[in-house]
Parts: structure tokens; C-alpha cells; sequence
């Protein structure tokens, strides 16, 4: 069993990144700048937000945090997205979510330049993604490909099972995993709430790829022998530690991993990998 260390690559990614900045500040040029919107005091969000930006230092870009009232309105929040729209120091931004229910996050993201969408939300560099033309993909995502591609995990012919729908990780992986590239050229199914006989699909998988937030969802008896686990759940359940919860995933990884020739930890697996692929395209906007 081969633990999928995204702890280790992320580093190794920006490791990369920071000597591409280097050369590129050397010559005189300014450096990249990502910036981020946060809206409201969301624990969680908070975090996020707090890495994405000392991320940024450890490469050398520079990074803006702009911190937003929860009750700011809906055209306020849009003022400030035209405002870094057209900021020409900044080559990318995202607004993290989720945004307050008062606000319209489809509205939000649709008004985000497609060019400066590094979280590649907008459903222009979604489509972008599906076509498999150059674009922004979504960290998220990326980061699980790029996982799969550094450990050179054989994906063409595979049975993938992605477990959940959503807009930011199922539905993404599901397309990019089904795409004629490699890691790629898999056979695709996708299940959710309304899947019946889920336990009998994810048990034909070759490859799970899990995205549900339910702790310990996937267990021993639901996979088969050899499955490669991606495992992107990151549910906080509360404890008696220091900080006074924990992160715990999708899948009952003591047990699973017996089984398994792949799989990432939680935490340490696809979650450091999602801010070095944020970076990464950043990095990529900056040079054009
Ligand atoms: N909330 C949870 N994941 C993400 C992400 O990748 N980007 C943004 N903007 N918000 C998130």
C-alpha cells in the first residue's frame, strides 16, 4: 500500500513555484498577486483563507485579504469584484465560500473575469475544463490529478467511482477523470444521495474517489481488493484536543487502507494539495 503523501507533493509543487518566482523577480518583474475575498467570520472559512495567504508568502507572491462584514449587500460584494477585475496588479482572486444566504453565489462567481478566476468557478473555464481546452481548473480537482500523475497511478481503463455531486469537487472530477488524457481515460460513474445500491457500485470501483462529508462513510467491507482511495472529506468533529475538534474523512482509513494499493490520509492527503494548485494557477494568470 502506497500512502498518496499530498503533503509531500504540495511541497514539492511549491518548492517549483518559488523558484520560478525567483527568476522572475530577479529579472525585475513584479511578482504574482493573489487575492481573496471573505465575507462574514465563518471558523472554517477563516482557516482556509489564513493558509491560502501564507502559502503565498512561501512562494514569494504577493497577497491581498479583503475581510467583508457578513451583512454587506449583494451590490457591495459586486463592487468589489469589479474593483479587482480591474486591478491590473492582481492576476487572480477567489471569493470564498460559502458566501452568506442573502447573497446570490451564482450571481457572485458569474461576475468574477473569467481570467482572473484561478478557482475556476465560473462556467466559462468550467466548460473550458469539460472541453479540455487550456483553462483554470479548480484546485480541488486539480489537486487530485496532479496526486495522481506524480505517483504515476494508472487511471486509463479503470472503473472510477466518484461519491457526490458537487459543483467544486464531484461534478469536476467526475468530467476530468472521463477526459481522453491521462490520469484520465477512466470509465466514470458518479453516486449521491439518490443512488440506489451505492454500496454495490463503490464495491466494482478500481478507484474511489470520495466527496461526501460524512466521516467514515467508506468502509472495509465496500471496497475491493487493490482500489486506489482519494479521499476528500474534511469533517470536523469535535474533541477534547487543544483546538477542540478534529478533521476526519470520507473514508474508515485504518480499515480501508488494508485493502487499498493507494490512498490518500486525512489530514495530509488532498487537502495541502488544493492550495499549491491554487497557486499553481495563479502563477499560470500571471504569465498569460
Ligand atoms: N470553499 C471550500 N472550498 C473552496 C475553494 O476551493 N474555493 C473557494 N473560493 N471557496 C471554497
Amino acid at each position: 500500500m502506497v500512502i498518496l503523501d499530498g503533503k509531500k507533493i504540495s511541497n514539492d509543487i511549491k518548492n517549483e513555484i518559488a523558484l520560478e518566482v525567483k527568476s522572475m523577480t530577479a529579472k525585475g518583474n513584479r511578482p504574482p498577486h493573489l487575492a481573496a475575498i471573505i465575507v462574514g467570520n465563518d471558523g472554517a472559512s477563516l482557516t482556509y483563507v489564513g493558509s491560502k495567504v501564507r502559502a503565498c508568502e512561501r512562494v514569494g507572491f504577493d497577497s491581498s485579504l479583503i475581510s467583508l462584514s457578513e451583512s454587506i449587500n449583494e451590490n457591495e460584494l459586486l463592487d468589489k469584484v469589479n474593483q479587482l477585475n480591474n486591478d491590473d496588479n492582481i492576476d487572480g482572486y477567489i471569493v470564498q465560500l460559502p458566501l452568506p444566504k442573502h447573497i446570490d453565489s451564482q450571481k457572485i462567481l458569474m461576475s468574477v473575469d473569467p481570467e482572473k478566476d484561478v478557482d475556476g468557478f465560473h462556467p466559462t473555464n468550467f466548460g473550458r475544463m469539460a472541453l479540455n481546452l487550456p483553462t483554470f481548473i479548480s484546485a480541488t480537482p486539480y489537486g487530485i490529478m496532479e496526486l495522481l500523475k506524480r505517483y504515476d497511478v494508472q487511471t486509463e481503463g479503470k472503473h472510477t467511482v466518484v461519491i457526490g455531486r458537487s459543483d467544486i469537487v464531484g461534478k469536476p472530477i467526475s468530467l476530468l477523470m472521463g477526459l481522453k488524457t491521462n490520469p484520465g481515460n477512466s470509465t466514470v460513474t458518479m453516486v449521491h444521495s439518490r443512488t440506489k445500491n451505492i454500496k454495490d457500485l463503490i464495491k466494482q470501483a478500481d478507484i474511489i474517489i470520495s466527496a461526501l462529508g460524512i466521516p467514515n462513510f467508506v468502509k472495509e467491507d465496500m471496497v475491493k481488493d487493490g482500489v486506489v482511495v482519494i479521499d476528500v472529506g474534511i469533517t470536523r468533529v469535535k474533541d477534547n484536543s487543544e483546538k477542540g475538534y478534529k478533521i476526519i474523512g470520507d473514508v474508515d482509513y485504518e480499515n480501508v487502507s488494508k485493502k487499498a494499493s493507494f490512498i490518500t490520509p486525512v489530514p495530509g492527503g488532498v487537502g495541502p494539495m488544493t492550495i499549491a494548485m491554487l497557486l499553481k494557477n495563479t502563477l499560470q494568470s500571471y504569465k498569460g
